[in-house]
């Protein structure tokens, strides 16, 4: 599909806070993909569909989400769903083939354990956007991202820890995972 195309289907399908919100993702996506040596185009691509099933009903992305069954804790809520059926919309919505440009939006919630550069950079492109609203930590973790991936991608899953417990929620195991990949390495001799 043509990006004007993806624009005018994107622009539909959210609301305006999240289109601008996700173009700030994919500038933000290139940006990060220019400085660490990753393909600009995938992560632009990328970052502009990440959120294609944001605004979608709960019964809406576990049908667009289809065969791909997401474990209970993420079948019931919006907020990682999304990212798996956007996946699936992205592949059948908007013509996406690649699989790495389509890992990086099904894996931009929860993160896991070996994460791609691709993924990493989406991940982070997310959390760090101009468009978002203030958060505690956000402007470090900006500054991170502009030095070291790995060092901004365990601060980043280290806030979404606290993030999660602060709310009383529990963590996603993929996020665990990754966060135990970190906290490993970090320990070695
Ligand atoms: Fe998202
Ligand atoms: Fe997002």
């Amino acid at each position: 599909m043509k990006r004007e195309k993806m624009e005018y289907r994107l622009k539909k399908a959210l609301d305006p806070q999240r289109y601008a919100h996700t173009l700030g993702v994919e500038r933000c996506a290139r940006e990060m993909a220019q400085r660490f040596g990753e393909d600009e185009e995938k992560a632009a691509l990328a970052g502009l569909l990440h959120d294609c099933a944001k605004c979608m009903t709960l019964s809406q992305m576990q049908k667009a989400a289809g065969g791909e069954i997401a474990d209970p804790l993420m079948r019931e809520s919006k907020a990682l769903l999304h990212a798996l059926a956007g996946r699936c919309v992205a592949k059948n919505v908007y013509g996406v083939q690649d699989e790495d440009v389509l890992n990086a939006i099904r894996w931009h919630t929860t993160g896991h354990a070996g994460m791609t550069k691709l993924e990493k950079i989406v991940y982070l492109a997310d959390m760090i956007e101009p468009n978002r609203k203030a958060y505690p930590g956000v402007e470090a973790l900006r500054v991170l991202c502009r030095h070291d991936l790995d060092l901004a991608m365990h601060q980043a899953l280290r806030m979404s820890r606290d993030h999660v417990d602060a709310q009383g929620k529990a963590l996603h195991p993929d996020t665990l995972a990754a966060l135990e990949d970190y906290e490993a390495e970090r320990a070695k001799p």
